[in-house]
């Protein structure tokens, strides 16, 4: 457990090229964190192994957002003992927002780890591997406040994009919102914005290989650049304000579509706002968490907004983009959660009529401010249980609802591939619902195409749609 250990860059060395595998576990920042270290190991020598067994690394990124998602890890390694049992010379790595927490715990947890690695270290992956394979058991979760994390080498062609025509675009990382049921903070770390020249470099680059839609990313993404702001160093940074960069990458020739998530409440100026109204790339949808319909949980909380400022910021986006669809992200059974409380999540939901919602049993994190409320104020667990039912049984009605009054209008998909179920072509539209072309259509679309369709059936899950 060497942490001072020198780290050497370069190539995997042996015999044959190394392959491995990558497990990811948690939300869109993880994933892209994911494709980042794959793109590391693909320039370092390694290729991409066709399942565990056959790879001679695999590298778990792992998510500790709720206490399942922890557990679920630790089960994982148990089994991936023998995994690692299962071949000579076998490297296991754990990185993520678990390792970031636990660091050199997990080493001297888990003796079948080889290495761990923060959100901060991607970039130190290869060498760390490199060094495992050597013998060395080492963990590196220091926190960086260098930019360099951003800028990683270009992605190679082998990496593999799920969906060819979309991509994610990291423009901040970190959140200092600390509200107080959340981890995140603590393993993401401190805000930090990457100037806009390097933004603007990346999302070229993805145009020219034919991504049509980026995903703009960040903790708190429309926080971006909102401390050089008010600190008058916008300048120094490269940063601009969130809604300036979407209005430059909107101008890239071959960018069709602008997302970005997760936004908070908090940071939409005018402009951004406005921004909705103006500009075409900038899709009709944003994923807005809201957590709660109750000013004093919203408060308990610590999210600095309540309910009436929630709704005044829908009408304005609304006032911009009529069409707009909005999804959320709610939590049930926070410490002190009364009926009433949750009566009125359950009123706002039907208020702001969400699209579709994610919604989370409340899950005391270690550290957090709300995790010692959970001794004296903690809801019971049957409880907490009925109200995510009655959450996602409305939720279920409005969705149908909506994806219902989508029949008999056109609109257009970005091909992704085959449905899950397999058999039809499947997309989103700009409003992110997943469109399933029906079997009748010719299969001629090639992944990452744009395609206009008409929606011809709803179910409570995706839209049916033909080529139009
Ligand atoms: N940055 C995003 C949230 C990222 S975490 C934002 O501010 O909206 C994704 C979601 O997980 C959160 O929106 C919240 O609904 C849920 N979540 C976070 N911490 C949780 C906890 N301790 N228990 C249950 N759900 C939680
Ligand atoms: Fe967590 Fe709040 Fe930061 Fe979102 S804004 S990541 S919920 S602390
Ligand atoms: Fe999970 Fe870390 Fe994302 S805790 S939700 S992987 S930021």
């Amino acid at each position: 457990m060497e942490s001072s250990v020198e780290l050497r860059m370069g190539a995997a060395p042996g015999p044959r090229p190394r392959r491995f595998w990558l497990r990811t576990f948690g939300c869109q920042m993880n994933v892209h964190d994911s494709e980042k270290v794959e793109s590391l190991l693909l320039h370092s020598g390694y290729t991409a192994a066709r399942s565990p067994d056959e790879a001679d690394l695999l590298i778990v990124n792992t998510c500790s957002i709720r206490e399942k998602a922890e557990h679920r890890l630790y089960s994982d390694l148990g089994l991936l003992r023998s995994w690692k049992e299962g071949g000579p010379g076998r490297v296991l790595g754990v990185g993520g927002c678990v390792a970031q927490q636990e660091g050199d715990a997990l080493l001297l947890r888990f003796p079948q780890v080889d290495f761990v690695f923060g959100t901060h270290n991607l970039r130190l992956v290869p060498a760390l591997a490199l060094a495992a394979g050597e013998g060395q058991r080492v963990a590196r979760t220091e926190e960086r406040r260098s930019l360099d994390r951003f800028e990683l080498p270009i992605a190679p062609p082998e990496l593999s994009r799920k969906n060819p025509g979309r991509a994610y675009l990291t423009v901040m990382e970190g959140c200092d919102m600390f509200c107080s049921f959340c981890i995140v903070p603590v393993t993401r770390g401190r805000e930090i914005s990457r100037p806009a020249e390097a933004i603007l470099r990346e999302a070229e680059s993805l145009a020219q290989r034919g991504v049509r839609e980026l995903i703009l990313l960040g903790q708190t993404v429309n926080a971006y650049g909102r401390h050089a702001l008010r600190r008058g160093n916008a300048e120094a940074t490269g940063t601009l304000a969130f809604a300036e960069l979407i209005r430059r990458l909107a101008k890239l020739p071959g960018i069709s579509r602008i997302r970005y998530t997760s936004p908070h409440p908090l940071f939409f100026d005018d402009d951004l706002v406005a921004a909705h109204g103006d500009l075409a790339p900038l899709c009709p949808h944003v994923h807005l968490p809201v957590q709660s319909g109750s000013d004093a949980v919203l408060r308990a909380m610590r999210r600095r907004y309540g309910r009436e400022q929630y709704l005044r910021l829908v009408t304005r986006l609304r006032g911009a983009r009529p069409d707009l669809a909005l999804t959320t992200d709610l939590i049930v059974g926070f410490p002190g959660e009364t009926d009433r409380d949750f009566e009125d999540t359950l009123a706002l939901v039907r208020e702001v009529g969400f699209v579709d919602s994610y919604s989370f049993k409340y899950s005391p994190r270690p550290g957090t401010a709300a995790a010692s409320l959970e001794a004296s104020q903690a809801v019971p667990e049957p409880v907490k249980q009925a109200r995510l039912e009655a959450l996602q049984s409305q939720q279920k009605s409005l969705t149908l609802a909506a994806h219902r009054a989508r029949v008999g209008t056109r609109t257009e998909i970005l091909l992704e591939g085959e449905s899950r179920r397999g058999g039809q072509l499947s997309g989103r539209d700009p409003y992110h619902r997943i469109v399933n072309l029906s079997a009748r259509a010719p299969g001629s679309f090639p992944p990452g195409s744009l395609v206009p369709v008409e929606v011809v059936e709803a179910t409570p899950h995706s839209l049916l749609a033909e080529p139009a």
